[in-house]
């Protein structure tokens, strides 16, 4: 008899300090102080962000993610009304993170393919960028793709120019393909000799070269032709019709041509 009225005071002792907790948690969502305010949904957009211009760390503060790709999700989520949050992956872990609900949205200069088609949805393309063929700066003996026979490739992991890569070297041509996490690592083992070329998006590669001259070069800007979109969750209906309606109003009201002016 003792023990269960002990074990009823502990439940209302439990009770009681979950009812407390609920109280501050709706107080903080009339408080005035921080984003509990918002009545606006949030959103999880993941990111692999060393890929500039489209998403990279701002070199005035090494803990901000700016580039082509945050504006135009930002202009995009102010145009639709919701809030987003930004979550820094690899790039091939932000599919998976995306099907587990660790985040809702891919905004990753992700290129829509069929076969990333059959695990996610994608927005509408939001700008086209193709893959292109780089080497060092100092390598005369790739000229074009024609002089790949024999040749070890180095790519993102997990990226389109990895796919080719591996397609290449089905065919024969390439003998073998490095996978690494990041394009400056890719870049860094063209420099030092580890493998002779690349094959990764063309804006970015570009982008690399006009910040970093010398380094590598272009031999090829035409290995195919590819266009980027957004990426939900299979069925995520509601969302991507607002990233949908939202790129055709900022594409309509100029604002994605300031965006892309400012990036490119
Ligand atoms: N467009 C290529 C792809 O979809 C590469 C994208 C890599 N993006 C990044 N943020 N690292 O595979």
């Amino acid at each position: 008899m003792k023990k269960s009225l002990s074990l009823l005071l502990i439940g209302l002792l439990i009770l009681g300090l979950v009812a407390v907790s609920g109280c501050t948690d709706t107080a903080g969502t009339t408080g005035t102080d921080d984003e509990t305010v918002s009545e606006m949904p949030v959103y999880v957009v993941g990111t692999e962000p060393y890929f500039p211009p489209f998403e990279y760390a701002d070199e005035n503060n090494s803990n901000e993610i700016i580039g082509f790709d945050i504006d135009l999700i930002n202009a995009i989520a102010a145009d639709q009304g919701f809030e987003v949050t930004w979550k820094d992956l690899e790039f091939d872990a932000l599919i998976p993170a995306l099907q587990s609900g660790q985040i809702d949205i891919i905004a990753s200069g992700m290129t829509i393919t069929e076969a990333r088609e059959e695990s996610v949805d994608f927005s509408a393309p939001y700008i086209n960028a193709g893959l292109a063929l780089a080497v060092a700066a100092n390598n005369n003996d790739i000229q074009s793709v024609d002089d790949i026979q024999g040749k070890v490739a180095v790519v993102q992991q997990g990226s389109t120019g990895a796919a080719k890569a591996d397609e290449l070297k089905a065919q024969g041509l390439i003998s073998e393909v490095i996978y690494l996490a990041h394009v400056s690592d890719v870049i860094m083992s063209l420099q030092n000799g580890r493998g002779d070329l690349t094959i990764n998006d063309l804006p970015v590669t570009n982008a690399f070269i006009s910040q970093n001259p010398g380094v590598i070069k272009i031999v090829d800007d035409q290995i195919q032709s590819e266009s980027y979109g957004f990426a939900v969750r299979t069925g995520n209906t509601e969302l991507l019709n607002m990233l949908n309606e939202g790129l055709a109003n900022v594409q309509a009201d100029g604002t994605y041509d300031q965006i892309t002016d400012k990036y490119f």
